[in-house]
């Protein structure tokens, strides 16, 4: 199996769990992906966009915050999946979306009230706002502003009705982004 494979498997296996705001995992990750295509982002934003919360599909991350209250810290699993198979630029904002929310808490007015009811949640069990030294820190990184990008998609990808290209439609930009030395060495 290829990692491509790998992804589409894991989507067909839990793309159809709630994501807590009225949308399936899956319309989510759709809805990223297309909400970057429109703004013209490059192809790295793109599969970034589509697969920041692959993490929820591992060890059952996604459930765990409102299941047992605590953080599955599905950001990191997620790019521990996908790390020896997509370069830097895709994998660093979905490693950084979860701390790019807690930046925009602590430096954007307004943006904490603006989040669902589950990014709230899942705030408070992820450490909540940066301290302002914790965002200063957050800024220096490389990929600052590609995970704050991909974070306004997450934001506002939980639309009910939008339509969308499916999921079939990004095999290739995928298969174009992934390590061909690797590529076909998932189990
Ligand atoms: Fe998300």
């Amino acid at each position: 199996m290829n990692i491509v494979d790998r992804i589409y498997d894991l989507f067909a296996e839990f793309g159809g769990q709630d994501y807590g705001e009225d949308v399936s995992q899956l319309d989510h990750a759709l809805q990223c992906a297309c909400l970057a295509q429109r703004e013209g982002a490059p192809d790295t934003i793109v599969a970034a966009a589509l697969l920041h919360d692959i993490g929820q599909f591992i060890d059952h991350a996604g459930t765990q915050a409102e299941g047992s209250g605590t953080d599955g810290h599905h950001e990191h699993r997620g790019g521990a999946l996908l790390q020896p198979y997509f370069p830097p630029s895709v994998i660093a904002p979905i490693v950084m979306h979860v701390d790019a929310k807690r930046y925009l808490c602590a430096r954007e007015p307004g943006y904490r009230e603006g989040l669902s009811s589950a990014s709230e949640l899942s705030l408070r069990l992820q450490g909540g706002p940066f301290t302002p030294d914790e965002a200063t820190d957050f800024e220096k990184n490389p990929y600052f502003h590609e995970a704050i990008q991909v974070r306004r998609y997450d934001d506002a990808g939980k639309m009910k009705d939008m339509e969308v290209p499916s999921l079939e439609s990004y095999r290739g930009l995928l298969t174009g982004l992934a390590n061909p030395d690797t590529y076909v060495a998932v189990s």
